[in-house]
């Protein structure tokens, strides 16, 4: 396991591309959420920079505030959703919209036809209650609504195993797998592969990823 940890961090990692069709997806249980648990889409644009990292703080550890923060200036691009156990932030994910075609975002060149959904995170003592499950199906409603015309593509790690449960849950389903060649720890390629056939290959140092 430690040795896979290592490989994976230092030559070559494998990610599942993960979609969902709207007619897979059962939304009966974000009608009817347990009397406790809320989920709200965050105004970004509305909140304070401090109050939008006071937010954040309460959820994701400090390796991710700097990043997530800095979202703060890029919210054309973003939207957070938050869930709340009685008032307390518990887990959150993010929409991302592609601005251009060829955008680089985690080592993967996206399209405008698709909308990202990512950085699921849900705080420890919450795991496992489905909490992400219910996230992102709030996000997928909101995609299914005002952007019908666009894929909504989520990427996990293939060691992920609570990440890929809780995607299948949902009834996603893997449409490709992408692979990243490491130097230094460093990701250089990126490599899509659909239906066992080399799609494309991005050597990724050609390009800036603008938005984090
Ligand atoms: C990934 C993450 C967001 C999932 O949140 P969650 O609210 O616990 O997810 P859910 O409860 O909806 O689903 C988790 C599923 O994984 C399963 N699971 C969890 N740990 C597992 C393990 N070690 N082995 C097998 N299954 C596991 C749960 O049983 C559940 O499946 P089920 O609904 O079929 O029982 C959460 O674990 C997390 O924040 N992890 C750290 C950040 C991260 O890795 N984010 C994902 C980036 S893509």
């Amino acid at each position: 396991m430690k040795l896979n940890r290592f490989f994976e961090e230092y030559f070559l990692k494998k990610r599942y591309i993960f979609s969902v069709a709207e007619s897979d997806v059962d939304f009966s249980d974000t009608y009817y959420l347990p009397e406790n648990l809320k989920i709200e889409f965050y105004n970004i644009p509305s909140a304070t920079k401090e109050k939008f990292s006071d937010l954040l703080k309460q959820i994701v550890p400090d390796a991710l505030l700097g990043r997530y923060t800095s979202r703060y200036e890029q919210n054309d691009n973003w939207k957070l959703l938050v869930a709340y156990s009685g008032g307390k932030p518990v887990g959150c994910n993010w929409i991302l919209h592609i601005p251009h075609d060829n955008f680089l975002f985690d080592s993967f060149l996206h399209n405008t036809d698709h909308i990202l959904l990512g950085n699921f995170f849900v705080i420890e003592e919450f795991r496992g209650k489905g909490i992400n499950k219910l996230l992102v199906k709030r996000a997928l409603s909101y995609i299914y609504e005002n952007h019908k015309n666009k894929i909504p593509v989520f990427i996990v790690e293939r060691s992920n195993i609570s990440s890929i449960k809780s995607s299948e849950g949902i009834g996603a389903k893997v449409y490709g797998v992408n692979y990243l060649l490491k130097f230094l720890k460093r990701n250089v390629i990126s490599i899509y592969v659909q239906n066992k056939k080399l799609q494309k290959i991005w050597f990724l140092l050609r390009y800036k990823q603008s938005i984090f």
